[in-house]
């Protein structure tokens, strides 16, 4: 249906696609399979599947009871495999989403890449910053679509909030801070264990892959995130994000220092990673803004009330807050100094007092001299969905063959700093990163 209906465009200008890449017309289906049917990837094909256009042909799953949970949804033929090689040699499948832990995402993008597949891969695009370059010349290479799954670069607040960061109504930026706080055990990432977890129902070894040799382990299989051999600790799963929003709202490569800190403070349930993780980033000069400092931190027992995810943007005439809604408050610098001649002799403080007072007049007080406070509150509406809207855009990119939102460039520019924090932490090192080069520098 797909593949035989498709129409074949030459490159578009700019962009660099393989011989024979395709698009779509405008009413063919595009078909889909997913790697990785856990909490994500379930909800990620869900979504995928509420756009026109849109079906899925099959999924990969290393525990049992997700395919089994799969033809539950989408009918007992429904195709479903442990090794998703099986996916990728499928010649009616031309995208997949890859939703595993973090330890295969580089290694499984790359092959369905080289395989022909457009690629939606959840973030953190890497595990380890190395494998960044050799993702990002597979999309090269092939030509095909590869959008990273941090959905905030197309949410609709966060371009209002560079918009209004780009009109320099906060006056000049002066200091970033964004913050992760969390209260529940869901959000410190303590998920469901199935009880009927087993070596039968997992598939422990293709778990593993190029990790580190051990015994089964149901914890470690569900619980991957806690681990530094398959997950990225908060600075993979959390931070990546907090990075490409501030590379996104301030047009920014990327940082050039970070230094970090944590620990496990309160989930003390045999975890590696930290639950409290800060970072200071330091950034320099972009095309629109001076250069600035970048406070992250994340809380997994914060005692707030709701799981949040929010920044807020100083300047020196006001503050953006994101946060619920994209809250801008203007705070006009003071129309004359403030003083302090209290301990001044006599004779100096009507001295400064002379001068002061001939240089700032006394301006008379009337409806003219009040000071305009302001707070605007912009939200997007009730029913809008970023990932939704993250994954329409990824589609459209499969459609036209334009560059996404979020290619694999933009990726590791967030990746390599977000993972540096870990080294940083890890090894007790300030880490210098180059955001030209997306490396590592001296
Ligand atoms: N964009 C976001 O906001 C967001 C939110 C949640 C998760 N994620 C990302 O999605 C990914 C998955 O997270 P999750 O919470 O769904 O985890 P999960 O543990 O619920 O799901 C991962 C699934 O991958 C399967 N799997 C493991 N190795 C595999 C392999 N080699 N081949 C096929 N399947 C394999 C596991 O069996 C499991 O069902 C992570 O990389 C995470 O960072 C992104």
């Amino acid at each position: 249906m797909s593949l035989s209906r498709r129409t074949f465009l030459a490159t578009p200008a700019g962009f660099g696609m393989a011989a024979g890449g395709q698009a779509f017309a405008a009413n063919d289906h595009i078909q889909i399979a997913t790697i990785g049917l856990g909490r994500r990837g379930l909800s990620d094909s869900q979504l995928a599947l509420t756009i026109p256009g849109v079906q899925i042909v099959g999924a990969c799953d290393l525990y049992t009871g997700s395919l089994l949970h799969a033809k539950e949804i989408w009918g007992e033929s429904f195709f479903t495999t442990r090794d998703y090689r099986e996916i990728l040699s499928r010649k009616d499948v031309d995208a997949v989403i890859i939703a595993t832990p973090d330890h295969w995402h580089a290694r499984i993008a790359i092959d369905a890449l080289k395989a022909g597949k457009d690629v939606y891969l959840e973030k953190p695009m890497i595990h380890d910053i190395d494998q960044g370059r050799p993702l990002i010349e597979a999309q090269q290479e092939t030509g095909r679509i590869l959008q990273i799954g941090s959905q905030f670069t197309s949410s609709i607040e966060y371009q209002k909030a560079r918009d209004i960061l780009r009109s320099a109504a906060i006056g000049k930026l002066t200091l970033v801070e964004a913050f992760v706080d969390r209260n529940t055990s869901l959000g410190a990432t303590r998920y469901s264990i199935p009880p009927d977890a087993s070596p039968e129902t997992c598939d422990w070894d293709r778990f593993l892959g190029s990790a580190p040799k051990r015994p089964f382990d149901k914890v470690r299989f569900f619980w991957w995130r806690h681990y530094w051999d398959y997950g990225t600790g908060q600075a993979g799963d959390l931070y990546v994000h907090l990075l490409t929003s501030i590379h996104f709202m301030l047009d920014s490569l990327g940082p050039v220092r970070v230094t970090s800190t944590g620990g496990v403070r309160f989930w003390k349930d045999g975890r590696e990673v930290p639950d409290v993780f800060l970072a200071l980033y330091d950034f320099p000069q972009s095309d629109h803004h001076p250069e600035f400092n970048a406070i992250l931190r994340l809380n997994y027992a914060s005692g707030c009330k709701t799981d949040t995810l929010g920044f807020r943007f100083y300047g020196s005439e006001g503050v953006l807050t994101i946060q619920d809604g994209v809250s801008l408050t203007k705070t006009p610098r003071e129309a004359r100094p403030g003083y302090t001649v209290g301990g001044f002799p006599k004779a100096v403080r009507e001295r400064f007092l002379a001068e002061y007072h001939r240089k700032y007049p006394d301006a008379p007080v009337s409806v003219e001299s009040m000071r305009p406070e302001e707070e605007i509150v912009y939200k997007a509406p009730p029913a809008y969905n970023l990932v939704l809207h993250h994954i329409q855009n990824f589609f459209e990119s499969v459609r036209n063959r334009k560059r996404p939102v979020q290619d694999a460039v933009f990726g590791l520019r967030a990746a390599g700093p977000a993972l540096l924090a870990n080294k940083s932490y890890l090894d007790h090192e300030i880490c210098r990163w180059d955001p030209t080069n997306m490396a590592p520098a001296m």
